[in-house]
């Protein structure tokens, strides 16, 4: 991982089906049968009360176990006592004894494992990156590391379905949780949740993908209609979960709150009976999100397979609808089958998980580490970077600094091991679960670890007087800014909280040697830009993110992360000014509590999300997509490139720095009347002076469009421009080649 990786070339993105195990491939399971055959076999065992119980989870935790009197927002299914033989995680299902059906155990899971942590404190895991660091590594070796991670994590504790996969594509950068999603691009979302799932299962627990779909922004998330044309879906969101259910095939799929196109996901006939479970052939289950049911028939007849916990049990209903032949048995038998035999195929039937299993909390911190170093992005660098041996005395500054790192919000949040510092946590044990949360890992002292030799003063950056001050007296400073995220919550604007724009400004004012790092889920603003001599974006960086800073800082490892997502110059150049159904009253951790009177949001952008965007509106972004500075130079050349039935593109590149470094060489195509969309790329390490040339084979499914006409892919014969870059906005060879027409019939 992250330093020890020094192989050439790293990864190259091709979309192929990549089964988790063997086992997986021919479907068999550990007892000679197929997963098929076996599955059947312990369905066809079950009553039909039996089979029923595997449609409904509910909450294998409870909020009493809190010992607070609760306040009345909190659903009733929040407030059952915890039920027999539960782990205190998001769902449970009991198990059918009598065909040795285990028990299920929904964990949730984006950054490590976490809502055992949750519900009970003291339960703690690693505490990886946030996903979106883990997408601007651009490395799909390391999502499967970062699943196995998980996965193996969650098996230790008895869990054994991870609510993991989260592939919602950032159409909005002021959303709340894009900090567990995999930001813009749908190739690199999708080739990085499917590892991040196959990773997962390969560990013998069950993964989802999430949220099915069209859930981009927090405010209004369960009653928003979200608005667009069925090519621009299929080309975006749609081809995000396409290629992670290929190459990840998940056991799960959970549909989100919010409606598409009129209908809810979780009732939504053309999502899941005609894309999903129809073009797709998907042989899963489809959970619903946590409250996302609203009916039962229509919800089952679209495709529903499992009601999540919620208040209004919809799903109550059943025993007594099959009895009125109002949905046959045979659909009945068909939902549990899709559950167990998802269990059977990731080989959960063999391998039960149980709590108390052995984690190497040292390796897995380690790991963490390399996964932050990986996916920090050096945005700005005027050359006081690498800080190695420049400065005698540095300044650093920022909220909680001296303590941790923050640590994304809400029921994704993990608890590292260690524990963590609350952010003003107010009274009680469930106000302080809610408030901004830090890892401890300490920022200042782990530079001050790998600086031995320099005198390091703090200032917690809450007086800007006191910060100008500090900064004048060191040789350098560094400031680590913050801003937290939760689910929930999402942002009126993309400044910094606390303050924090001004007191840079101020401190890079009083010493123009000033090192930003940012720790952001999302984009932001930096009108101190032109102030600074170096930003780096270090995200939400994990278990041992201060040492990971660290290390990036003083150059002990190279800085190799690209943007994933889109920095705006200006929320002037987006789609929306402002998060569509923003109310600032209404962000609530969570969306505890919150009442919105539905309303639509147009995605007028169609499949055009960010680098596209940019591309056809000719606006030039703060940064581009996929763009990333390191601590060398690289250079471009040999261009040569094969057209006809597929796209192959070659590319030299060499290393004219003195510096190590890694470069991701990225791939963008237009087909004809289209914008540029990434096809593929290639990350290659190379020392001082070294050349290689690369090859990158545009991935096929990115040069069809979708005909909604013909109700097919396809593409035109033509010329297809491309370019080979160091981003979305920095072309260094481009050409057009010549491709044949051609059409792909998606349905499997
Ligand atoms: C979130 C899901 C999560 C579920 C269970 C919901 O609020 O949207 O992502 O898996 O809660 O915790």
């Amino acid at each position: 991982m992250g330093r020890a990786m020094s192989t050439a070339i790293l990864a190259v993105a091709t979309i192929i089906a990549m089964p988790a195990t063997a086992k997986q491939a021919d479907g068999m399971t550990e007892q000679g049968k197929t997963a098929e055959e076996r599955a059947a076999s312990i369905v066809d065992a079950m009553t039909l009360d039996e089979q029923i119980s595997l449609t409904k989870s509910m909450s294998g935790g409870s909020l009493l176990d809190l010992g607070i009197p609760l306040p009345s927002f909190i659903p009733e299914a929040m407030r059952q006592p915890k039920p027999d033989g539960a782990l205190g995680t998001a769902g449970f299902v009991p198990a059918v004894d009598r065909v040795g059906f285990p028990a299920l155990h929904l964990g949730d899971a984006s950054l490590g494992v976490a809502d055992i942590g949750y519900l009970r404190p003291g339960q703690e895991s690693t505490a990886l990156p946030a996903t979106l660091s883990l997408a601007a590594t651009f490395d799909p070796a390391m999502a499967r590391e970062a699943g196995r991670l998980i996965g193996a994590e969650a098996f230790a504790k008895g869990i054994n379905v991870m609510l993991a996969g989260g592939v919602n594509l950032a159409r909005e950068l002021r959303n709340g949780r894009n900090f567990e999603y995999l930001g813009e691009d749908p190739l690199l979302a999708g080739v990085l949740v499917g590892e991040q799932i196959a990773g997962i299962q390969d560990r013998h627990v069950a993964s989802t993908i999430k949220h099915f779909t069209l859930n981009p922004q927090e405010s209004g998330r369960f009653v928003y209609d979200a608005r667009i044309g069925e090519a621009a879906l299929r080309e975006s969101d749609l081809l995000a979960f396409e290629i992670g259910i290929k190459r990840g095939k998940p056991a799960s799929i959970m549909c989100a709150y919010n409606k598409v196109n009129g209908a809810y996901a979780c009732e939504n006939e053309f999502l899941m009976r005609d894309v999903l479970k129809g073009d797709w052939q998907y042989s899963g289950w489809v959970m619903s999100d946590w409250g996302a049911v609203h009916s039962l028939k229509p919800s089952i007849d679209a495709g529903l397979d499992q009601q999540s916990p919620q208040d209004e049990d919809y799903f109550a209903g059943l025993p007594a609808a099959v009895k009125a032949g109002e949905i046959a048995p045979a659909r009945v038998r068909d939902m549990a089958l899709r559950i167990v035999r998802s269990m059977a195929l990731v080989g959960a039937l063999d391998h039960r998980a149980a709590p108390g299993g052995v984690i190497d909390r040292e390796a897995n911190s380690a790991k963490a580490q390399a996964m932050a170093e990986a996916g920090m992005v050096l945005l700005k660098n005027n050359g006081i970077l690498p800080l190695a041996s420049s400065a005698k005395s540095i300044a650093v500054i920022g909220r909680h600094a001296d303590k941790g790192v923050p640590i994304g919000g809400g029921s994704s949040q993990v608890i590292p091991w260690g524990g963590v510092y609350r952010d003003a946590p107010g009274a009680n044990p469930l106000s302080a679960l809610l408030a901004p949360s830090y890892g401890l890992s300490s920022p200042l002292k782990a530079l001050q670890a790998e600086l031995p030799g320099t005198a390091i003063s703090f200032d917690d950056g809450s007086d800007v007087a006191r910060a100008a001050e500090a900064a004048k007296k060191a040789d350098l400073v560094v400031i680590y800014a913050v801003k937290p995220e939760m689910e929930g919550i999402d942002h009126a604007d993309f400044s910094l909280p606390y303050g924090q724009d001004a007191m840079i400004d101020a401190v890079a004012s009083a010493n123009r040697k000033t090192v930003v790092v940012l720790q952001t889920g999302n984009p932001v603003a930096m009108p101190w830009l032109g102030k600074v001599g170096a930003v780096l974006e270090a995200w939400f960086s994990g278990q041992r993110g201060g040492e990971a800073m660290a290390a990036i800082l003083n150059g002990k490892s190279a800085p190799q992360g690209r943007l994933p997502i889109s920095f705006p110059a200006g929320a002037e150049q987006l789609t929306q000014k402002a998060v569509v159904g923003y109310d600032p009253a209404k962000q609530r951790p969570l969306g505890i509590g919150v009442k919105y009177d539905p309303f639509p949001i147009d995605y007028v952008e169609g499949s055009d999300i960010g680098y596209r965007w940019f591309e056809r509106t000719e606006a030039k972004p703060l940064f581009p997509f996929g763009y990333g500075l390191t601590y060398t130079r690289f250079d471009y050349g040999g261009l040569e490139f094969r057209g006809g039935k597929a796209l192959s593109v070659k590319a030299r590149i060499t290393n004219s720095g003195d510096r190590e470094g890694i470069e991701v060489a990225q791939l963008y195509v237009a087909p004809p009347g289209r914008t540029h969309r990434l096809a593929g790329w290639a990350k290659v390490s190379l020392k001082p002076g070294e050349s290689r040339e690369v090859t990158i084979e545009a991935d096929p499914w990115l040069l069809l469009s979708y005909d909604e006409a013909g109700k097919n892919w396809g593409r035109p014969r033509g010329e297809y421009r491309f370019f080979v870059g160091k981003s979305a906005g920095e072309p260094m060879l481009t050409g057009s080649a010549v491709l044949t027409a051609a059409t792909e019939d998606r349905k499997r």
